[in-house]
């Protein structure tokens, strides 16, 4: 990628496990949080574990977003909405948003492996309702483990993308391919992430009821979905 990845909440276990994957990748990467200092201990912390050649910076969210076009969301769902109605201002048109954010239940007291309804159908809707016009809108990640991606050894997981527009699922597919052991599939249209979404809250029990990390791979498709992401 010619562009930086501005990651949203990359101060957390998943945006911090993207961050560092896509870093030790040799992609240019930007920690995003509500608070610059915490953003730029991050971007340290990844420096440290990535080697001194990594490119990555630590801005708050919205300098984050004026920083590049390409944007991934990793925040609570409890943090979402609002989140993004205070750096809309700063995504420019043409920007491409890849959402990994889940409706768990526990962003309103509930359980993890519960998910709550959202209206637009899904969390990645949500966001497409948000964003400014020409902005494009991808859901990913939503199934790959913090844990793993935190550690040192292959992700081995698939990551199915789902959008609407085909430059910006390319990306994100490319995007997915830079962590080892990821596949990346195309899911189809934006509005299959309320089925990745939902999924996330089933590897959250499993997670509990057998103490592991899981994540999911698709078997039975053509090599090429595997190999393009279509
Ligand atoms: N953890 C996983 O294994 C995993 C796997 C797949 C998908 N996901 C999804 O990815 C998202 C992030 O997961 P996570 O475990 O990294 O979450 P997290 O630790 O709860 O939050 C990530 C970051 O979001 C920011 N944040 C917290 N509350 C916020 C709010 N109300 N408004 C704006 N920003 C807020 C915080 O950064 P600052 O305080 O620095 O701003 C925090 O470090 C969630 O939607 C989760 O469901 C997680």
């Amino acid at each position: 990628m010619s562009r930086a990845i501005a990651v949203l909440g990359g101060t957390g276990p998943e945006g911090f496990g993207l961050a560092l994957r896509w870093a030790r990748a040799g992609e240019a990467v930007i920690i995003g949080s509500r608070d610059a200092q915490r953003a730029q201990q991050a971007a340290a912390k990844i420096k440290q574990r990535a080697g001194e050649q990594a490119q990555i910076s630590g801005l708050e969210n919205s300098a984050a977003c004026a920083a590049t076009d390409l944007i991934v969301l990793t925040i609570p769902f409890e943090g979402h909405a609002p989140l993004l109605k205070q750096v809309k201002a700063a995504i420019r048109a043409g920007s491409i948003v890849i959402d990994a954010t889940v409706p768990l239940a526990s962003s309103v007291g509930g359980r993890a492996s519960r998910t709550l309804g959202v209206w637009q159908g899904s969390v990645a809707q949500q966001t497409a309702e948000l964003v400014p016009k020409g902005v494009f809108v991808v859901a990913a990640f939503q199934n790959t483990s913090a844990e793993v991606l935190n550690g040192d050894s292959s992700v081995e997981c698939d990551v199915i993308v789902c959008g609407d527009d085909p430059n910006a699922n390319q990306i994100a597919h490319a995007l997915a391919a830079k962590i080892p052991g990821v596949r990346a599939i195309d899911g189809g249209k934006l509005e299959n992430a309320r089925i990745l979404e939902h999924i996330t809250a089933l590897l959250i029990g499993l997670n509990i009821r057998h103490k592991g990390h899981s994540g999911i791979r698709i078997t039975g498709l053509p090599e090429a979905a595997y190999q393009s992401g279509r």
